[in-house]
């Protein structure tokens, strides 16, 4: 049988692992810095490659829409801190792409060639790579608990409206006790907590309450986009 390393993966539910680092913008201590805001840590492959510079360009272009939901953002490679410093400036100096230019990453790129943090955080997969690490995306909430994770191969270049849709949906449960349906988006229905018992659903399906239920188990209601976002910006 092949030899595989037993690894920990993080979990959703679980605080975060901490790690200190150095990054593009000074020291950080992860994710005790965050306290009191969410944050998103992912990790691309390398620095100076093509699907990395237009996931970074997109995202840098969208940090401001992720801090109005409270949300920072944290990059992680194995490269070292002046490959980082490097490929930014490239970046904000010749790349013209997709409308985007003169794209400055403001937030912080952790240099990582030992290598520790992706192990923590599971972002080597020798499947894919033993010396790079995969698209690994973490969505952290402001008290440090994993809330969200995704992985995506080195071929695979993530969509950024998909991870600020996931970042609102989950404060947006949190906030109102609902639950997002498939592909949810601010201002469609949300789905109420199932019913305990057939008469409250009964209740809920005769229209006392002011809930759309497609059978005893499924119930939805309206929830406005600006009552969404009034109350997300809020916390
Ligand atoms: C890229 O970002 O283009 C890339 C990086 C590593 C492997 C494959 C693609």
């Amino acid at each position: 049988m092949e030899n595989v390393t037993p690894v920990s993966l993080p979990r959703i539910g679980e605080k975060a692992p901490a790690f200190k680092a150095v990054t593009t913008q000074g020291d950080i201590n992860f994710p005790d810095q965050y306290a009191g805001s969410w944050v998103i840590l992912f990790s691309h492959p390398a620095d100076f490659t093509p699907v990395c510079t237009s996931e970074f360009m997109t995202f840098a272009s969208m940090e401001s829409k992720f801090a109005e939901v409270n949300c920072k953002l944290v990059g992680l490679s194995v490269d070292g801190l002046y490959s980082h410093i490097a490929w930014l400036r490239t970046i904000k100096e010749k790349i013209e792409y997709r409308g985007m230019k003169s794209v400055e990453v403001k937030f912080p790129l952790i240099e990582d060639i030992t290598m520790d943090v992706a192990k923590k955080y599971g972002m080597i997969q020798p499947g894919e790579s033993n010396t790079k690490a995969v698209r690994a995306v973490f969505i952290i909430d402001a008290k440090g608990i994993i809330r969200t994770i995704i992985y995506y191969p080195l071929s695979l270049g993530r969509n950024f409206e998909e991870l600020y849709r996931a970042v609102v949906a989950l404060q947006t449960a949190d906030a109102f006790s609902i639950a997002t349906p498939a592909d949810w988006q601010p201002g469609d229905d949300v789905i109420v907590p199932t019913a305990g018992s057939c008469g409250v659903a009964k209740e809920r399906m005769d229209g006392k309450e002011e809930m759309h239920c497609y059978d005893w188990f499924f119930c939805t209601k309206k929830l406005d986009k600006e009552k969404v976002f009034s109350t997300i910006k809020k916390k």
